[in-house]
């Protein structure tokens, strides 16, 4: 399948047609997805919770995406490959923001990287868009603020920050962002979000009327026994995965693995 560049996000927005998006933080779960026919792959600095065992996004680094980031555009034949810009890399201005920015893109071959905040994080936006390097946005919920928005509630809610977000979305969508990312926002105000600004709207916990949808893979897949109200258990893969190990540790301990047909006999 030929892979999904820049161009086909809008045109996807132009058509009507739905955007798929999964985070993905190595090779292996990359390639399930990639072949699944997700759209777009997310090296989330949610690698921070799902993966590092951190409480927060806050202590992830450079350092960390990096090598996930590489792992993951390394086995995507399709998708496109977005990489969070994590806490810390990007907030000083434009500078930094296009320091760490072509740092990643060099090491990784990705296809964009993503930001939080939106006319706050203009200014970076444009300069990374100006140096050739895409852009997704991600307003609404933003867990990189978390101790500032009192941890993961709803955003938009009310007339007036209903307006903010929306200044906020065309200022993402002016600075030359080619999608933006709404996460836990109220779905009328994610519906008009998407109806005002060209560029196409990625939710989660946004509604149903956003131009696309991503989801943190091991809520998607039923990983941990918990997932948050707005994300489907798709699947019950944990499960899956402990009753793979239990049946392993089993059959070791019973000496009926390994048998013969797993064992070389010269
Ligand atoms: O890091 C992440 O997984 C994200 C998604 C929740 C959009 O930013
Ligand atoms: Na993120």
């Amino acid at each position: 399948a030929k892979r999904v560049r820049v161009h086909h996000l809008q045109a996807a927005k132009a058509r009507g047609e739905r955007l798929t998006m999964l985070t993905a933080y190595d090779a292996v779960t990359a390639r399930i997805f990639d072949d699944a026919g997700v759209d777009m792959l997310l090296v989330g600095d949610s690698i921070g919770n799902t993966m590092h065992g951190h409480r927060t996004t806050l202590p992830v680094t450079v350092e960390d995406m990096i090598p996930a980031a590489r792992a993951v555009a390394g086995a995507a034949q399709r998708a496109f490959v977005v990489v969070d810009l994590p806490f810390g890399s990007y907030e000083a201005g434009p500078t930094q923001a296009l320091e760490t920015a072509v740092r990643i893109m060099k090491a990784t071959g990705a296809d964009a990287v993503k930001l939080e905040g939106g006319r706050r994080s203009a200014a970076q936006i444009r300069a990374l868009t100006d140096a050739g390097i895409p852009v997704v946005g991600h307003l609404g919920y933003t867990p990189q603020s978390e101790n500032l928005l009192g941890g993961p509630r709803v955003q938009g809610r009310g007339d007036e920050a209903a307006a903010e977000l929306s200044t906020d979305a065309v200022a993402v969508a002016d600075a030359g962002a080619v999608a933006v990312v709404l996460e836990m926002v109220p779905a009328p105000v994610a519906a008009r979000v998407t109806e005002i600004v060209a560029i196409p709207t990625i939710g989660i916990g946004a509604g149903t009327e956003c131009d696309g949808q991503v989801l943190v893979w091991v809520d998607m897949a039923g990983m941990g026994d918990w997932s948050p109200r707005f994300a489907k258990r798709f699947g019950e893969v944990g499960a899956a995965l402990r009753a793979a190990a239990t049946a392993y540790v089993d059959e070791v301990r019973a000496r009926t693995f390994p048998d013969d047909e797993h064992s070389f006999r010269s």
